[in-house]
């Protein structure tokens, strides 16, 4: 495994190789949800490529861009250990100069759910995954169904600028006791960990009255809500793939979606029905 810094160093040594390209970007304290990013884009591609850079623009003034988690050499070995390639690894001056151009995400659907908590988050994103993007050129990348909103918008970006890559999502991998991987979990005390599970209790309490016949939403929320109490829940949402809102549920077009804050963390995850 080569580690790059530069992306001028990166686009040299991508454009010296054959065969196709998997990418995954993350902002790195890998776990096993990136692993399985990881190793899909292995299977399916020639050459691997993973991108770790804890963005700035994605963060919001007061958020935990300095206290994010930094793990350089597990990250490094994690990688090298599951098979990649290239890791690119630029500071933020290697990706950002002063003044720049810059992506806006949609007016409505960048500005909903987690959008409306944290109103610019998905311009950073987007500006930073299209940076990528251009410097790696893959075939294919590698997105968490987990970052459902996220997933959506870079697939909405990547339509809208006639981008040349296949965006690939990937299913949710959960600790044994339910909770969603997340880099963030490891803010949560033992107590908010367990206070934090109630997200994807509600999840699968919601799936399995869909199961039973339950579609109304009014009521999925009420019983989801029930399961929360009493978390600091952001937002409930059950919507279609194009996240529009939905009152009744579509089986094999929803998503629902839950947004809360344990302690000072915030915590997402969804299920898709
Ligand atoms: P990060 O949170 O590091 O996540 C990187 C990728 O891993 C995202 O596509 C995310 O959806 C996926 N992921 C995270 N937890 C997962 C889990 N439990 N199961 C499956 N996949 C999971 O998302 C970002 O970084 C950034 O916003 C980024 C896209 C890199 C842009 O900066």
């Amino acid at each position: 495994m080569e580690i790059i810094k530069s992306p001028d160093a990166l686009k040299a040594a991508l454009k010296a190789t054959q065969g196709s390209v998997g990418f995954v970007p993350t902002m790195g304290a890998l776990h096993i949800g990136h692993k399985t990013l990881i190793q899909a884009a292995r299977e399916a591609n020639d050459i691997v490529v993973v991108s770790i850079f804890v963005n700035p623009t994605q963060f919001l003034a007061g958020e935990d861009l300095e206290s994010y988690p930094r793990r350089k050499e597990a990250d490094e070995k994690i990688c090298s250990l599951a098979g990649v390639d290239y890791l690119f690894y630029p500071d933020v001056s290697d990706m950002y100069g002063e003044d720049e151009v810059s992506l806006i995400a949609p007016d409505v659907r960048g500005y909903i759910l987690e959008g409306t908590s944290r109103p610019g988050h998905f311009s950073g994103v987007l500006t930073v995954v299209n940076k990528l993007l251009n410097i790696v050129r893959p075939d294919r990348a590698y997105f968490g169904r987990k970052d459902a909103q996220q997933l959506m918008l870079i697939q909405t970006m990547v339509k809208n600028l006639f981008m040349d890559v296949e965006i690939v999502p990937c299913h949710t991998v959960r600790d044994s006791d339910g909770l969603a991987l997340s880099s963030r979990n490891a803010y949560l005390s033992a107590d908010e960990r367990g206070e934090a599970l109630k997200i994807s209790r509600a999840l699968t309490k919601a799936s399995h009255l869909v199961g039973k016949g339950v579609l109304e939403s009014d009521r999925l929320y009420a019983e989801m809500l029930a399961v929360l109490e009493p978390l600091e829940v952001e937002h409930v949402a059950i919507v279609n793939r194009a996240f529009t809102p939905l009152d009744t549920v579509e089986v094999g077009n929803t998503i629902i979606l839950v947004e809360a804050v344990v302690g000072t963390t915030r915590l997402l995850d969804n299920v898709w029905i």
